[in-house]
């Protein structure tokens, strides 16, 4: 077990990564509810495997502990949904000294954080996470939110949880193509913080076991971490946070490209990473190092589901998220492993280019027509 210490403006908070987590998750819910109440968020398909297990190990008292199932999946980051969990909590007469707990992945996390940061204007809390792109992303940093027609997470609130507990043991469960997304988001942030993350996720990728809790649990404890660092430099994402944002340009252009949910996020992500690799080669960005990182990625692609997709369509939606942003559109790309830049007004054809040589590589993995 490894805790990482984040540091926020308000408060510090640990994070904390290792396998039958119970005791631990106990003894940080202890000190947070103390005499008050805890309001516990289960995301629904967790609820159905693991609610006995996180049960056990709260120890407290019904009299002491609401529940609530969230639904499963992206839908749930709703007005809808939110309404019902505001009409949950005030009707139990929350209090500021009660305290928020979630069980569940990034969907729910966003979802239940958005609420405790609004109900009554904030109450504490804190995350069990229980997906590989929770566990490394999306329960870290203090980011939360719903979606709206217009696009993904446009309504939210920057409110920093409590604690975060990553309990490697609830992966077992977890779909094969869940732990891919979790790897895409894994491959960026190798890339991003260096040799050793790169090195720990070939070993990992060398040993075949999607499921190897040794090895994930140092990936997860490196993401964390590096993540952390980075939020803490930027709490409220104005610059700093930008890096983490490799690969994501060309992500969120094959994202809409296909409609969101065609391909999971750290699926796109994977695509997206090596196209930007590819965009800094043509801009000179050469080495060993990335030559090495490359093939990684590259590996990785035949986890990524069969979709046709057209490279104009993802410049064009690529272009249409430029024209919407007040900034030309920035690409982040590595000079080194571990040494991310930021480039705007980057040559189109050299953008169009990199999309291209990546989508061959793709088809041909993918043995698509
Ligand atoms: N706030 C942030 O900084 C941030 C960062 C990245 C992503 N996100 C958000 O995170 C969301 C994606 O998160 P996610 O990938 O964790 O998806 P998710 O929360 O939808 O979980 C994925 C699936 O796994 C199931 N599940 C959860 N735990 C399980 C377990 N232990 N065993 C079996 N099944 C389990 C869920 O029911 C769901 O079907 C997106 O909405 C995205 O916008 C937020």
């Amino acid at each position: 077990m490894k805790t990482i210490t984040a540091r926020t403006s308000g408060h510090s908070y640990p994070i904390i990564v290792g396998t039958n987590l119970g005791a631990k998750l106990l003894s940080h819910v202890r000190r947070e509810v103390g005499d008050a109440r805890l309001f516990v968020f289960y995301d629904a398909n967790f609820y159905a495997l693991h609610r006995a297990t996180v049960q056990r190990s709260f120890g407290l008292s019904s009299r002491y502990r609401y529940e609530f199932v969230v639904p499963s999946g992206e839908k749930a980051k709703s007005v809808g949904v939110l309404s019902g969990i505001y009409d949950f909590l005030l009707s139990e007469k929350i209090t500021r000294d009660d305290f928020v707990l979630v069980c569940g992945g990034g969907v729910t996390s966003d979802l239940i954080g958005f609420a405790a940061a609004t109900v009554l204007r904030g109450v504490r809390w804190g995350v069990l996470s229980t997906t590989l792109l929770g566990m490394v992303d999306a329960a870290i940093g203090g980011k939360t939110g719903i979606n709206h027609g217009r696009g993904k997470n446009l309504i939210g609130a920057f409110h920093q949880p409590h604690f975060v507990v990553s309990d490697l043991s609830f992966l077992a469960t977890l779909p094969e193509r869940q732990m891919t997304t979790g790897l895409g988001e894994i491959v960026k942030t190798a890339g991003l913080s260096g040799q050793k993350a790169i090195s720990d996720l070939e070993t990992y990728l060398n040993r075949g076991d999607l499921y190897d809790l040794k090895m994930l649990s140092r990936l997860v404890h490196t993401c964390a971490s590096f993540k952390s660092k980075v939020v803490e430099c930027d709490e409220r994402e104005s610059d700093a946070r930008m890096v983490l944002n490799f690969g994501h340009t060309f992500a969120h252009g094959i994202e809409k490209t296909l409609g969101f949910g065609r391909l999971l996020h750290g699926e796109a992500v994977i695509l997206g990473v090596d196209s930007a690799l590819e965009l800094g080669r043509e801009l000179g960005m050469q080495s060993a190092g990335l030559e090495t990182y490359q093939n990684m990625v590259q590996r990785l692609m035949i986890c990524v589901p069969k979709r046709k997709m057209d490279a104009r369509q993802i410049l064009s939606a690529m272009a249409l998220d430029k024209k919407r942003s007040a900034t030309d559109q920035r690409y982040v790309m590595l000079k080194r492993v571990g040494n991310p830049i930021i480039r705007e007004n980057v040559d189109h054809r050299l953008v169009r280019s990199a999309l291209v040589a990546m989508l061959k590589r793709y088809q041909k993995v993918r043995d698509l027509p």
